[in-house]
């Protein structure tokens, strides 16, 4: 029973969770942190080997690429963005997440963003853009343009697509894109 539940039960729920096996093999779940409400909320795929240690998100190298990132529209997850992932255990190896354990976690995320009440998403990557948007389209024919999450409680919120962080330190080439994709999320 995620729907009626509030930020802190939610957080408990997700700490404990076992509704797939992904929890057998985490440190910690790693629920997610930052502003709230938020201006932004920036969605990921999963937890990495850093952050299942410390039970946050974003905190290894793709992270410090993301604050860096987000400092450069003068946005810091301390003040103005929440962010989470789709998948909040460790996948072993970093693996993608199955179906199945994006089906049994994105309830968790569905409703942080009805109780985090971002006025933007902004969907890193293509597991994360995929389940938000409910489609199976690749990042690039989905980034450059807004699109719209009918969050459960009947709001429409805009929604960026962008690379993850991840890809980004593999093929720094696309940070021009990404950059791009950030000034449209700031835009409006
Ligand atoms: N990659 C993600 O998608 N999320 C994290 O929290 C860390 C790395």
């Amino acid at each position: 029973m995620v729907a009626a539940t509030d930020f802190d039960a939610l957080r408990e729920q997700v700490l404990q969770c076992t509704a797939c096996g992904l929890c057998n093999g985490r440190r910690h779940a790693v629920f997610g942190m930052g502003a709230r409400p938020a201006r932004w909320m920036v969605v990921g795929e999963a937890p990495g080997e850093q952050e299942d240690r410390q039970g946050l998100p974003f905190v290894g190298r793709s992270g410090q690429l993301l604050d860096a990132m987000l400092s450069a529209v003068g946005m810091s997850r301390q003040d103005d963005v929440f962010i989470a992932n789709v998948i909040k255990c460790r996948p072993p190896g970093n693996r993608n997440p199955k179906p199945e354990e994006i089906a049994a976690c994105s309830p968790y995320l569905m409703r942080q963003i009805e109780l985090v009440k971002p006025e933007r998403i902004l969907v890193l990557g293509r597991f994360a853009a995929q389940t938000l948007l409910g489609t199976d389209a690749t990042i690039g024919s989905l980034r450059g343009r807004m699109h719209q999450f009918a969050a459960p409680d009947g709001r429409n919120i805009p929604v960026v697509v962008s690379y993850h962080p991840a890809y980004l330190l593999r093929s720094p080439v696309e940070k021009a894109r990404a950059w791009q994709d950030l000034r449209l999320a700031t835009r409006g």
